[in-house]
């Protein structure tokens, strides 16, 4: 008989999850609740092998199902929490209770997550076999599965039938018929069902990092990137810009949170500490400091340029890919050929996201559609020229230019070149004013620098 295995979480995607990966590993079976009560009542009806639980929930804290099992069964037990174990009374002697307890604290490793159920368990816990198959549950393929892999379903012993070519167009119906006819699994080749685990698994790590608080990522986001800041003040951003500045962020940002898709990719972004966060701040921060000097502009305009800003290169699917600026450079030319399609096309994966918002103003998209557009018309995607290119899109397309230039180099070494340089080649249709506006911030800056 297959051992049982409980697991605990007031999120649903959590313990989809959460049961992938132990059926990628193990065969058990698992029962499912959604809170701790429930779990409590699972465990009065069921005898488990184990227990996995996340600590806060509403309804029943992991801590309670601790203290109920430690009363009871006292099978080995994983709990899963943002906190330290230090920090709460009712686990004191969790380790002691049982030495195969585990304390894993968020964000979790998967290898570690892996690891600890199989010493909990003991090393007892039952190995699915070598086969060169993996199984998963057809519910969790039309939940997660997002690109295109073969898929198999299982006609006797090791004799596997290929129903999904990868390259081909996949529909859900096919392996909804599959489910009506009584199949719960398809299987995938190990290295495609490993790679699938991996994309469902830093979903996992996304959506666990729990909700960012807004104010502490901001500041910590300006903190992040000092070097920039010192170039940014001495263009003249003072204070009160920043903290101006940093409340449209937020208010941008707790809109678009309302999406659950761009809420686990705003999640994420905001947790990086590399280029990606950096270069979209100091771009926003540009934006606003060259809004200030042409008389077009105005608060609607920064509204617009820092939602365009957020959002920009939140579809590219590797954030070290948003350092490619041009497709004629060597970096890109390096790419592999799924790269490069990826940096062409994220604009509009970016601009996909903001489908369900309503209300949000053409410009912004356009802003967004525009970004690698530039003054010599061999941007992409549209290859428009400098006359063609919107004026707020001239801005943002500026200001990443000059927030690309801080995150590598220094204002005081090379800082005359490249503003030589953008006066040779931008000085060009919706271009010119916020050009001159830029240019005299750098002025600026390269006298006090
Ligand atoms: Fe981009
Ligand atoms: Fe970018």
């Amino acid at each position: 008989m297959e051992q049982k295995i409980l697991i605990i979480d007031d999120e649903k995607e959590i313990l989809d999850i959460i049961e992938i990966i132990i059926e990628s590993e193990f065969s058990f079976e698992i029962l499912r609740a959604d809170s701790g009560r429930t779990g409590i009542e699972i465990l009065k009806e069921n005898s488990v092998s184990l227990i996995i639980s996340d600590y806060s929930m509403d309804s029943g804290t992991g801590g309670e199902i601790f203290l109920f099992n430690k009363d009871h069964e006292n099978v080995p037990f994983i709990m899963v929490s943002g906190g330290f174990l230090e920090d709460y009374k009712e686990l004191e002697d969790f380790r002691k209770t049982n030495p195969l307890n585990t304390y894993i604290q968020k964000p979790m490793d998967e290898d570690f997550f892996i690891e600890s159920i199989r010493k909990s368990m003991n090393d007892e816990a039952d190995l699915l076999s070598t086969s060169e198959f993996r199984r998963l549950k057809i519910d969790h393929v039309l939940t997660f599965l997002k690109t295109n892999k073969d898929i198999y379903i299982k006609l006797s012993g090791e004799k596997y039938l290929k129903i999904v070519h990868a390259g081909e167009l996949f529909e859900k119906n096919q392996l909804i018929k599959y489910q009506e006819k009584g199949e719960d699994y398809v299987y995938f080749k190990k290295p495609d069902f490993e790679s699938f685990v991996k994309e469902v698994l830093s979903k996992l790590n996304k959506s666990i990092l729990g909700s960012i608080n807004l104010s502490d990522t901001v500041t910590l986001g300006a903190i992040g990137y000092e070097f920039v800041h010192s170039s940014l003040r001495d263009m003249g951003l003072t204070n009160d810009h920043v903290d101006f500045v940093n409340s449209l962020v937020e208010k941008s940002v707790s809109s678009l949170m309302e999406n659950k898709e761009v809420e686990i990719l705003l999640q994420s972004f905001f947790h990086e500490k590399g280029y990606l966060v950096s270069h979209t701040m100091t771009a926003i921060y540009i934006s606003f400091l060259i809004c200030q000097k042409v008389e077009y502009t105005n608060e609607t305009s920064v509204e617009k340029l820092v939602f365009a800003a957020i959002v920009h290169d939140l579809g590219i699917s590797d954030s070290s890919l948003s350092q490619i600026i041009d497709r004629d450079s060597k970096e890109f030319e390096a790419l592999s050929g799924r790269d490069k399609k990826d940096v062409l096309n994220h604009m509009f994966t970016s601009v996909k996201l903001l489908e369900n918002f309503k209300s949000i103003p053409n410009d912004v998209e356009n802003i967004i559609l525009e970004h690698h557009e530039n003054t010599s018309g061999t941007g992409f995607p549209r290859n428009i020229a400098a006359n063609r290119i919107s004026p707020l899109s001239a801005i943002f397309i500026l200001s990443l230019r000059v927030s690309h230039f801080l995150y590598f180099n220094k204002l005081s070494t090379s800082g005359q070149m490249f503003k030589k340089d953008l006066e040779e080649n931008c000085n060009k249709g919706n271009f010119k004013k916020p050009l001159a506006a830029l240019l005299s911030c750098l002025e600026k800056a390269l006298k006090s620098s």
